[in-house]
């Protein structure tokens, strides 16, 4: 038996479609998205209706990751995101959803136990267990310090946008990377494949290209560089290169508040690092 794994695809719908025709091709059943469905890329909706045919003939298990919590977030508190870089993109994203799309967010858990058939069952959360914004990663400790708790042999998590394979006394943790901003230096649509057999489990990581110019040729199209025009061209810089632009302007964005004193929201200190980073 056959479980594919998709995080991260943040609205990223040619990236999907890519992973889907891998998928059907394998004939693969069964299909866990471990969160973050929307934002940084445009038409969330055309996303959300794909994952929702795509479970038409497929078994899949959702929960929800911190975009998603964002969403429901500003709706329930009716918080107002402001126009410009980060606050501008998830404005655009909360603006093209439908009621009923944060009414599903409201519906997910942060992270689940899933039990396939007779050998099957693993844990899938977005970050840790209670809090999906928590990073997990094997370039510190914190992906040691997840597996010693780890409750299941298997736990597949996302949010870092790193994919990984963790193997310690006997556990397994997998990241499948990001479906739709991938920043491992490839451009290409990342995910996970796990096989079950009765005494064994077969973690594989695949990678698969997409059309990447209808990806980036969308921000023009729908408007999203007008709400949040740096933080718009940091993502498309990765869909270009792979390379982790929006990370790198956050941190470029910090020292530059930190030195003059003046707002993190600043669109001025966001121009100004867009240029020192050359995009
Ligand atoms: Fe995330």
């Amino acid at each position: 038996m056959k479980v594919a794994f998709l995080s991260d695809v943040h609205s990223n719908y040619h990236a999907l479609m890519s992973c889907y025709q891998y998928i059907e091709k394998n004939r693969i059943d069964y299909v866990c998205y471990l969160g973050d469905y929307i934002s940084d890329l445009p038409y969330p909706v055309r996303t959300l209706e794909a994952i929702k045919e795509f479970a038409g003939n497929h078994t899949c298990f959702y929960i929800k990751g911190n975009r998603e919590e964002y969403m429901e977030n500003a709706f329930k508190n009716n918080l107002l995101f402001k126009k410009g870089s980060q606050q501008g993109s998830l404005l655009y994203t909360f603006e093209n959803l439908r009621n009923e799309d944060i009414a599903w967010f409201t519906s997910l858990p942060v992270s689940s136990e899933v039990t396939i058939g007779d050998y099957a069952t693993f844990g899938i959360s977005h970050g840790g267990y209670d809090n999906s914004r928590d990073i997990i990663t094997i370039c510190d400790n914190t992906a040691y310090n997840f597996i010693k708790k780890q409750r299941t042999r298997l736990h597949v998590l996302g949010h870092s946008h790193k994919p990984f394979l963790y193997m310690r006394d006997g556990k397994i943790l997998l990241n499948p990377g990001s479906v739709g901003v991938p920043v491992s230096g490839r451009t290409r649509a990342q995910m996970a494949v796990v096989s079950f057999y009765s005494d064994t489990i077969m973690p594989e990581l695949v990678e698969l290209s997409y059309d990447t110019e209808a990806a980036v040729r969308e921000f023009y199209e729908s408007g999203l560089l007008e709400y949040a025009d740096v933080w718009a061209r940091t993502i498309i810089a990765i869909l270009k290169t792979g390379e982790h632009y929006n990370e790198q302007c956050i941190q470029l964005v910090k020292k530059l508040s930190g030195q003059s004193g003046r707002d993190f929201s600043d669109e001025e200190l966001w121009q100004n690092a867009a240029k020192m980073l050359g995009i």
